[in-house]
């Protein structure tokens, strides 16, 4: 079950200090001192097995444990428990040789061949057969074992092999679609086909939507995404499946809730999970990768449920697969790891233990770097896992928001298609934007599926949620109604579940609630800037909007629509409800945000700033944790009372966090 609290340490409260190992890659000599390295390491769960295919499996149905044995046999001895993978990640040679059939097929109908990782096809049952066999044998071997705490299912299931347009999972999406529509009338009405000759007369004439000469149909893209993510995850229940045979222990995966992967509907895939795992690395391609950090983590724990996850991995330095990798400057591994640690993540480990001498990452940073242990690297991760140890209390607690921001998959994929009116739209930049500048004003926000509940929230953010079902705009109008406070940001509600518009005037789904009504977009070419009659600026977007029941806050003092609405508030019942129908620049969405969390009697956790600075609560029983991380270069001074878990300081009244520096206070008496 999502969100169950699965303690995958023998201490309950403890927040566990873990990692990938990967010792295959090196000789056995070395594996007496990696366990020694551990143990000085205060790691106290280990990812193995997680790319071992080749290694167990040599040949067809001859399998060779002598290897994973000795391992697990040595981490057991050394009291260190197991993140036992399935090694289902990646087929070996021998498979994909002799069935090159289970290959994935790109959108251009072409096979992408093996050399690298997960070279398969996630609806081959060929792909599937073989790896159910490995992890019967893999769970009936060590389903019972004391030292596995944990089942690390494949890794990172549909990185790079979502989606799969071969005429096997031709096949599959056709048997999906059947059973979502059961006739083809409906499929043919959902679909939109009497648009450009598109007509199905057989569910056989109905591919994947492969490349094509001109635009694609849209919903049948947005289906494919759908039968997609939904097709990696019947592959993880598969194997779940197979080992609750032999095993009792906590199933999941590694999700990635990270910018550059968007393929997999996660509010989905949640409640299959039996603990909800995340990886987690910085991606310095973004404008701000602190806060997109932090939005990760938070969304993270929506798909928790708002119980503590596990950060299955993130890196002590660079990764490898970014066009720059910067390392970490001094403190930034434990400023990450405390943000993490402060939403929500009770488990933090790292891709890897031992920084590879060969293959694909070998420069990829690790806990025990290539320098070895005289290194800067591995003196913090020392430093990393005493500060840990000294928040062992906090396990458990539960983070305080009376925000939310909705965010899906669905509107994700809908949003992005081609056919769009501007492509310098990005559904995760306009997501990103209303979060930060919540994080910028101090406030902390659970991230919420928009089928989710809004009714324990005082402010909902709505960015960019194109598609809306009739019943989560129904939810989100009542909520309004009963006295709940929104904001709205433009490109919303727009299409409903089949990507169909919502007629009468933009955005459809809340143009009642927001009391507005707009005809026709006027997106902005990019790098145009426009200004607001209110002093600032926006850009990207603008429309022709007028209002019914709201009250303007700014209008577009330039650019192609001057003297039209640009910001709009509405009372609707009991509540109110923001419209912000273009990109505004920060600092002013900040201060629309900041006057709407006003009105809707929101208490940030942290003082405003800009962005330097970021305070989150975590509370258990009578106590609360409050974490105050400063990414700046300047020293900041918060109002708190209590004793800091890390310096064992006692604080009373103001609290003085240095230029990069991290404080915890334990503050007793205190509910939320
Ligand atoms: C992913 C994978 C790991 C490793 C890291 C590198 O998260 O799960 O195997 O490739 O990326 O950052």
């Amino acid at each position: 079950m999502s969100g169950n609290c699965v303690h995958v340490h023998r201490e309950a409260t403890l927040i566990t200090l873990g990692c990938d190992y990967n010792p295959e890659q090196w000789p056995a000599e070395v594996w007496a001192e990696d366990v020694a390295l551990m143990r000085a390491a205060g790691i106290g769960l280990v990812a193995i097995n997680i790319f071992g295919w080749s290694d167990l499996e040599t040949h067809p149905g001859e399998y060779d444990f002598k290897r994973l044995d000795r391992i697990v046999e040595l981490l057991h001895e050394n009291g260190i428990r197991i993140n036992l993978g399935t090694a289902t990640a990646s087929p070996p040679p021998w498979l994909v040789t002799r069935h090159p059939e289970i290959l994935p097929m790109a959108a251009d109908g072409t096979r992408r061949y093996p050399g690298g990782r997960q070279a398969f096809c996630p609806s081959s049952p060929l792909f599937r057969r073989h790896a159910l066999d490995l992890v019967e044998q893999v769970a009936q071997r060590y389903g019972a074992h004391p030292a596995v705490a944990l089942w690390h299912v494949s890794n990172e299931l549909g990185c790079h092999n979502a989606l799969c347009y071969c005429d096997v999972s031709a096949h599959a999406f056709r048997s999906w679609l059947i059973n979502r529509y059961r006739t083809l009338d409906r499929l043919n009405q959902a679909w939109g086909t009497a648009f450009w000759s598109q007509r199905y007369g057989d569910w056989n004439e109905i591919l994947p939507p492969r490349q094509a000469l001109s635009l694609r149909n849209p919903t049948q893209m947005l289906d494919f995404h759908r039968f997609s993510s939904d097709e990696v995850l019947a592959h993880y229940e598969a194997e779940h499946e197979v080992i609750r045979k032999h095993s009792t222990i906590p199933v999941t995966t590694n999700f990635m809730v990270t910018a550059h992967i968007r393929d997999l509907d996660y509010w989905r895939w949640a409640p299959r999970m039996d603990v909800i795992a995340n990886d987690h690395y910085l991606d310095h391609r973004l404008g701000d990768p602190a806060a997109e950090l932090s939005f990760a983590a938070d969304l993270t724990r929506g798909l928790a449920g708002g119980k503590p996850w596990i950060l299955m991995e993130q890196s002590t330095g660079a990764v490898n697969w970014q066009p720059h990798n910067l390392a970490k400057r001094p403190g930034e591994m434990l400023r990450n790891t405390l943000t993490h640690v402060a939403r929500g993540a009770d488990t933090i480990c790292f891709f890897q233990w031992r920084a590879s001498a060969q293959g694909s990452e070998k420069f990829h940073s690790a806990l025990l770097p290539h320098a070895g242990t005289d290194s800067e690297q591995w003196r913090e991760v020392l430093e990393l896992s005493g500060t840990l140890r000294k928040l062992a209390d906090v396990a458990g607690a539960a983070v305080e928001a009376d925000t939310a921001v909705l965010f899906g998959w669905e509107s994700w994929w809908a949003a992005e298609q081609e056919g769009r009116p501007s492509t310098a739209v990005s559904y995760l930049d306009q997501v990103h934007a209303a979060y930060r500048g919540l994080r910028e004003l101090g406030v902390t926000a659970d991230v919420v599926s928009p089928d989710g509940d809004l009714d324990r929230y005082r402010f909902v953010i709505v960015p960019g949620l194109y598609l809306v079902t009739d019943q989560q705009a129904a939810r989100i109008t009542k909520y309004v109604q009963k006295g709940g406070t929104v904001l709205v940001t433009f490109f919303s509600g727009i299409a409903d579940q089949d990507d169909r518009i919502r007629l009468g005037g933009y955005p459809g789904a809340f143009r009642e609630v927001l009391g507005v009504s707009a005809e026709e977009f006027f997106p902005l070419k990019p790098g145009t800037t426009i200004a607001l009659d209110n002093g600032g600026t926006a850009s990207l977007w603008s429309e022709r909007l007028r209002t019914t029941t709201a009250k303007t806050h700014a209008a577009y003092a330039d650019g192609p629509l001057p003297g039209v609405p640009a910001i709009t508030s509405n009372q609707f019942g009991a509540g109110h409800a923001w419209y912000v129908a273009t990109a505004l620049d920060p600092i002013g969405l900040r201060d629309v945000l900041r006057a709407a969390a006003h009105q809707a009697g929101v208490e940030p956790t942290g003082p405003e700033n800009d962005g330097e600075v970021e305070v989150i609560r975590r509370h258990k029983n009578d106590k609360s944790y409050v974490f105050a991380i400063n990414h700046g270069a300047r020293s900041i001074e918060l109002a708190a009372q209590g004793t800091d878990l890390i310096s064992g300081e006692q604080v009373s009244g103001r609290l003085k966090v240095t230029p990069g520096g991290v404080r915890v206070i334990e503050e007793k008496g205190r509910r939320p």
